[in-house]
């Protein structure tokens, strides 16, 4: 058994994967050793400059969608994950270039458990990082301890860069700290808990924050500690408050918003949506009826919610409700709705079986005499309302969603998607197989050299595809 010795980053394994393969060395031939001690420093230099020698040399197509889990996956904590990465992009260029869509092979199924676990651990994060107040020299500034279970650190960075874009903080963990001065991330060595201040004025906050917001009918202890490891739990300021927040009543939230330099929005800020922690569909919906994350809440009648059945395997996501929907409360139920609903039955799919929602929740329009125009939301309202929408398919878990035009696909894709290339097609995003296809409303707005007929059947064509695969 040949020894592969590499730095244990994505970099340093792909690095070694890439000569592993030059040399046309089989998995079961290797075994994979992490450099990481000092006394190993010499020899990481010149592993990664060998590696880095012969991987110029080497030419392999490997699949862009396999690069991307492959980061993903190098960000666990199982030791086992080097070989098995190692292992899939054998088989990927030795014959199998399709494996990645067998979803019932071993290798790809544990491949994904190990993508989908860091994913969650990243999610977790978001949910549970509590910052306490601190100073450095004359600067205030925010310190969080925070225990992943993967190294999912970076993952967050832009979150928590836009979450908390006008503090000074850092997030100590014990692998590595990541930190903002208001205008760019950093990153240094682990840290132990010592490092992070212990309670204080923050804390006490974050603590008076969750006694009023929680509302002791809705909190669920339990579901919170499902979505936490015990090390995280016990690290929570409001961990302390569950019991007597059960027995306390809710007071009013605005003076202690107020008083908090932090967790103020400003009026000309967009916010993000903050959907409750352990939540279910009803208490998500609840939540968001009262969302003031971005401005379009003033004008719309109400925030429309998604819609379905709790055990939906498909999801269903447009682009924000219209005049009708937001008069209804309800998503697609005007013009693009109908047009949906015929589309969906000439594709043989029953609609009550889906989850109907939008990416973003309020209606916006500008107003035209008596009528409301629709205008497409702007990135920062997308952004802004995206919380939701990722609370929704987080809790649902779908086997495929499907991506109504091209607002839908950026927020679930997290990157621009031109939807006349793209339509029809699966692709790859953080919550699971996405597919890609029209807005309904796209039909009733066709220029007039395109024939309704055809474009309509190439929707269902689209949604029979969703058919296939649910
Ligand atoms: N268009 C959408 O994207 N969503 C709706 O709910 C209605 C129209």
């Amino acid at each position: 058994m040949q020894q592969v010795r590499f730095e244990p980053t994505f970099e340093g394994w792909r690095n070694a994967a890439r000569e592993s393969l030059a040399r046309g060395l089989p998995p079961e031939a290797l075994s994979w050793v992490e450099l990481t001690s000092p006394q190993s420093a010499l020899d990481l230099t010149s592993a990664n400059e060998s590696h880095k020698a012969a991987a110029t040399s080497s030419q392999f197509r490997i699949p862009r969608t396999y690069i991307e889990i492959a980061k993903t996956v190098a960000l666990h904590s199982s030791p086992r994950r080097w070989a098995l990465l190692y292992h899939v992009l054998w088989r990927l260029t030795h014959g199998e270039s399709k494996l990645l869509e067998v979803p019932v092979d071993p290798d790809v199924i544990e491949l994904m458990q190990l993508e989908s676990a860091v994913k969650k651990d990243a999610y977790r994060m978001r949910a549970f990082v509590r910052f306490r107040g601190t100073r450095l020299g004359e600067e205030p500034w925010f310190v969080a301890w925070y225990e992943p279970e993967h190294d999912t650190l970076a993952l967050n960075q832009k979150f928590f860069a836009e979450r908390f874009a006008n503090m000074r903080w850092s997030i100590l963990t014990p692998a590595r700290c990541m930190h903002w001065d208001g205008t760019v991330i950093t990153f240094s060595p682990g840290a132990r808990k010592v490092h992070a201040p212990a309670g204080d004025g923050v804390e006490q906050l974050w603590v008076e924050y969750y006694s009023h917001i929680f509302n002791p009918a809705r909190i669920k202890p339990a579901a919170m500690q499902a979505q936490l490891l015990k090390r995280n739990w016990k690290n929570l300021p409001e961990a302390a408050v569950i019991e007597p927040l059960l027995r306390e009543a809710p007071r009013r939230t605005a003076a202690m918003i107020a008083r908090s330099e932090f967790l103020r929005v400003r009026e000309t800020d967009y916010g993000l949506a903050q959907p409750p922690v352990g939540a279910d569909l009803q208490e998500l919906r609840s939540a968001a009826a009262g969302c003031r994350a971005c401005p379009l809440w003033k004008t719309a009648t109400c925030t429309v919610f998604g819609e379905g059945p709790r055990d939906a395997h498909i999801v269903l996501v447009g682009e924000q409700p219209g005049d009708g929907e937001d008069r209804a409360g309800k998503p697609f139920v005007g013009p693009a709705g109908q047009v949906l609903n015929d589309a969906l039955a000439q594709a043989g799919i029953d609609r009550r079986v889906l989850y109907v929602t939008n990416a973003v929740k309020h209606f916006k329009f500008e107003p035209r005499g008596k009528r409301r125009m629709h205008m497409t939301p702007a990135q920062q309202e997308i952004a802004a309302c995206r919380p939701w929408l990722e609370a929704e398919l987080r809790l649902l878990e779908p086997s495929l969603i499907v991506a109504l035009g091209a607002t839908a696909a950026r927020s679930i894709l997290q990157t621009p998607v031109r939807v006349t290339q793209e339509r029809g097609r699966v692709l790859k995003s953080e919550f699971g197989s996405t597919l890609v296809t029209l807005h309904p409303s796209a039909l009733l707005r066709l220029p007039p050299d395109k024939d309704f007929r055809a474009e309509l059947d190439a929707f269902v064509a689209d949604l029979r595809k969703v058919r296939a695969a649910a």
